[in-house]
């Protein structure tokens, strides 16, 4: 069972993602991946799902979430792009100085680790960014998450030197140190 696709969601698949979405946040390295607590997820109303996937959804244009679909149609990886418009303030308060997407919420099932759900998704992602005109990809990895950033370097992100420090109302995940990983528009 190696077959998968890679697509964008559509907004009545909100369950599934919630569900995937809860997966990763039980993962061994959900601490440092993501800032987010799964008990804080799993307590927030259907609309919240709801209004995420319309968001993410194939009408919206704001921000795409893109999933591999294995056999038998489950999801076993996603990522999502956020589109951040120059002149914005992004999520830690910083200024954003270009039209920029920024990659979040990216989780591949251990099983379809190593492979090529990781580079497919990230292919999917970038490809959206540039047909949507953004002029660079942006992400931000924990300082421990290893794996991630090896993960990134292949798919042709590469740090930036930015550091950005988890500011307060992230609870326990406050004062973490998160890297910023660029991909540029080739
Ligand atoms: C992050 C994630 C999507 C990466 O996908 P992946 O399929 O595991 O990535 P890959 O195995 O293709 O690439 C990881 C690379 O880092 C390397 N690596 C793994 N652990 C490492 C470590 N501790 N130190 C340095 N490099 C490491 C791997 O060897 C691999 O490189 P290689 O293929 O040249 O050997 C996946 O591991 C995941 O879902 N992790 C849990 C959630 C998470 O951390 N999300 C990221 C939030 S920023």
């Amino acid at each position: 069972m190696n077959d998968f696709v890679v697509r964008g969601i559509r907004a009545e698949e909100w369950r599934q993602a919630k569900a995937l979405r809860l997966e990763a946040l039980k993962d061994s390295a959900a601490s440092i991946a993501f800032l987010e607590t799964y008990e804080d997820a799993a307590a927030r109303p259907d609309s919240f799902w709801q209004e995420r996937a319309l968001g993410a959804g194939e009408a919206a244009g704001g921000a795409r979430q893109f999933v591999a679909e294995a056999d038998g149609r489950e999801w076993v990886g996603s990522v999502t792009v956020l589109v951040e418009e120059a002149g914005s303030l992004d999520w830690a308060g910083m200024p954003v100085e270009r039209r920029q997407g920024h990659v979040v919420a990216v989780y591949v099932r251990p099983e379809w680790r190593g492979g090529a759900v990781t580079r497919q998704l990230f292919e999917a992602g970038v490809e959206w960014a540039w047909e949507a005109g953004l002029e660079r990809v942006r992400l931000l990895v924990h300082q421990d998450n290893l794996r991630a950033q090896g993960a990134y370097r292949k798919v042709g992100f590469v740090p930036s030197g930015v550091k950005v420090p988890v500011g307060e109302g992230f609870g326990d995940f406050s004062g973490e140190v998160e890297l910023e990983f660029v991909r540029e528009r080739g």
